[in-house]
């Protein structure tokens, strides 16, 4: 499943403990799943112990999540280091911390896209048959978005060319966008009656 479905966005996620400690992670089980109300989600494997975001979260309840573009990748990907809990992997990252405005964890400065996010759900999943809890799935809440100017464009919306987002593959692979190409939807009043027709005519 991990190389198959692919290719998978990643939410770099920002969490403070109990005790006020920083932590990053990046998570490719993420992705949004509704706009009203908007939500994002991530998923959290148990290896072991709970994950310190998973903890992090269930404890205060906030996090960020940022977008990863290529020119820092290997900055994110240092995060997931298995340091110990209570260890940032912000200092040894060189990445940047810029305030959120609703939450407490920060967000990443050099994301060009996050979003703040309340949780919303926190969902423990255990192999069925099995009381043994081994991932977190986790919904927030979105109450803000960031957007760095300079990824927008005349539309308002955000040109992947100038976002450069990577995504992640199997294994130890990342990718970068292949070329954008639009493709229309068909609408069933334009086009519902030649296929009408024409599933007619194989019928004789
Ligand atoms: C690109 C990338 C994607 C990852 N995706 C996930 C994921 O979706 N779920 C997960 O539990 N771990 C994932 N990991 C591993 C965690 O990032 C790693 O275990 C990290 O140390 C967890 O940090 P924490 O314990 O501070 O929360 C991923 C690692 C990388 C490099």
């Amino acid at each position: 499943m991990i190389s198959g479905i692919i290719p998978r966005p990643i939410g770099f996620v920002s969490t403070l403990s109990e005790k006020n400690e920083h932590n990053l992670a990046p998570f490719s089980w993420f992705n949004m799943i509704s706009h009203n109300p908007p939500t994002v989600m991530i998923s959290c494997t148990h290896s072991g112990r709970p994950r310190d975001t998973t903890l992090n979260i269930k404890a205060t309840k906030e996090f960020t999540a940022n977008i990863i573009s290529e020119p820092f990748v290997n900055l994110a990907n240092f995060t997931s280091v298995d340091a110990p809990p209570g260890h940032s992997e912000w200092s040894g990252s060189g990445l940047t911390m810029a305030p959120s405005i609703s939450v407490k964890p920060p967000r990443v400065k050099e994301s060009a896209f996050s979003v703040e996010c309340e949780l919303y759900h926190f969902l423990e999943l255990s192999p069925p048959g099995s009381q043994e809890v081994t991932q977190a799935v986790i919904i927030g809440l979105v109450k803000k978005i960031h957007v760095r100017n300079d990824v927008l464009n005349e539309k308002g919306t955000i040109d992947p060319a100038v976002f450069r987002p990577v995504s992640r593959l199997g294994d130890i692979s990342f990718a970068r966008l292949g070329d954008a190409f639009r493709i229309p939807r068909d609408q069933w009043t334009k086009v519902g009656e030649e296929i009408l027709e024409a599933e007619t005519k194989k019928e004789h």
